[in-house]
């Protein structure tokens, strides 16, 4: 299991444990982690599960991929650290990982 880190704006943090090979959206649909609405259902085309990866993460995280480069070009107030977390897999090199979860959302 894989520890994730979810902050709301507010600063209140929830750490959940995340399996791999899932998602870090599914993994906070699962937890009840509030802030992430995660409209379509992890099909990349709603920005709704839009989360800023803590500056530690990453480059642990990865990079978007061109379609989702696209698709946060729909949520609000992207920063260089947003992700689409249906596009991040969970996977043991990101036992840790911290995201904080965007105002607007949830
Ligand atoms: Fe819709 Fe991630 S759940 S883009």
């Amino acid at each position: 299991m894989v520890k994730i880190t979810f902050v709301d704006a507010g600063g209140t943090a929830r750490t959940v444990e995340g399996e791999v090979g899932s998602t870090v959206m599914e993994t906070a649909i699962r937890n009840g982690v509030p802030g992430i609405d995660a409209e379509c259902g992890g099909a990349c085309a709603c920005a709704t599960c839009h989360v800023y990866v803590d500056e530690a993460w990453r480059e642990a995280a990865g990079e978007p991929e061109p379609m989702e480069e696209d698709m946060l070009d729909f949520a609000f107030d992207v920063r260089p650290t947003s992700r689409l977390s249906c596009q991040i897999r969970v996977k043991e090199t990101l036992d840790g990982l911290t995201v904080t979860t965007p105002a607007k959302q949830g």
